[in-house]
């Protein structure tokens, strides 16, 4: 067995098409068809974005798969089928959930992303990575998104497959998720080589804005112009396009994002009293320590004369005390 056809993607193709069939025209998948419709994806999207269902069976894709003359036990590696303990059979991996494709920048279909719909844990089940799939350099949406974001020089980064989709509908079309889990330096080289801005648009609760941050780094790391969407806390972006609309969501959340420093002076905020001393000292100073990675003279400047105004400083105090924390790092 080569290296080579271990790599091929035929077997997901098979798979796509099949779970796609079955949410979009059988009794089977009608359940998963009227919870998407809720969600308000409408049939357009679930064609777009190739969605799916996977039955409630254990075997009915590995019959497909053995019928259509596939090796199964590639088939095993490549995470759509596993082995089950208990009877030493082959099994599907992916049963009664919805299934989202993750297509490579080529437009192959090389994994999945599953969403329970019973409830099931985890909520969504992703495919193991593989000589084929590998997580740590994909992006869900890329392929459908990849043109607008060359012709946008801009890319719009959510956290969830469903924020893509709903974002999608919402007429933003540059959207791209990572696959649940922190984005990777090789993902944003990726990104890097398709545009120069890139805006982070993460859910509103604490988790969502601490992956922001780090995602920001990671991404300025790459030397993208980095700026950060904020929505109300426990909201999503499905969520607030669901809630509000996509003009609002256009105007209200992407319009205003801001430059990632300010994202990060106004997170540095959130838990503190400002009106206490404190508070206020150990700000100035996280804001300050910030700023060390700002590259640009002209940009440092116009935040420490944010922060000076702001607490009626002098800018000569803000630049000693600023000397100290650049002395400080070495
Ligand atoms: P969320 O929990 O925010 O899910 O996880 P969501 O996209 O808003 O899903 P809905 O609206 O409940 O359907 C964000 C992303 O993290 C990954 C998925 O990529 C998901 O879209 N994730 C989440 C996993 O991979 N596994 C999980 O169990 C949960
Ligand atoms: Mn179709
Ligand atoms: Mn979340
Ligand atoms: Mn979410
Ligand atoms: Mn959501």
């Amino acid at each position: 067995e080569t290296g080579e056809s271990i790599s091929r993607s035929e077997g997901h193709e098979l798979a796509a098409r099949f779970y796609h069939h079955v949410l979009m025209n059988t009794e089977q998948g009608k359940q998963a068809y009227d919870y998407l419709e809720a969600r308000g994806i409408t049939a357009e999207l679930m064609e777009r974005f190739q969605l799916g269902f996977s039955p409630d069976q254990p075997e009915v894709l590995k019959g497909l798969l053995d019928k259509r003359g596939f090796d199964l036990e590639q088939m095993e590696e490549q995470g759509l089928l596993y082995r089950q303990e208990s009877s030493g059979e082959l099994r599907d991996r992916f049963r009664n959930r919805i299934m989202f494709p993750i297509r490579d920048l080529r437009g192959r279909t090389v994994g999945f992303g599953g969403r329970t719909l019973g409830g099931a844990e985890p909520k969504y089940l992703n495919s193991p990575d593989s000589a084929l799939f590998h997580k740590n350099e994909l992006l869900y949406g890329f392929d459908v998104a990849r043109k607008a974001v060359r012709r946008e020089n801009t890319a719009v980064l959510f956290e969830g497959y469903s924020d893509v989709i709903a974002a999608n509908k919402a007429g933003v079309d540059n959207g791209l998720a990572s696959l649940g889990t922190s984005l990777t330096d090789r993902q944003a080289q990726i990104i890097r080589r398709n545009t120069e801005r890139i805006i982070i648009c993460y859910d509103g609760d604490n988790a969502g804005q601490e992956a922001a941050w780090r995602a920001g780094e990671v991404l300025e790391k790459q030397g993208l112009n980095v700026e950060a969407a904020m929505l109300p806390a426990q909201t999503d972006p499905d969520d607030y396009i669901q809630m509000h609309g996509m003009d609002r969501f256009q105007k209200e959340i992407i319009e205003t994002a801001l430059p990632f420093m300010s994202f990060k002076i106004q997170a540095l905020k959130k838990d503190k009293n400002l009106q206490d001393e404190g508070d206020k000292l150990r700000y100035i100073e996280e804001v300050l320590k910030e700023m060390t990675a700002l590259s640009r003279a002209v940009e440092r400047d116009f935040y420490l004369r944010q922060l000076a105004d702001e607490f009626s400083l002098s800018l000569d105090a803000l630049k000693q005390e600023q000397y100290r924390i650049y002395k400080d790092k070495g």
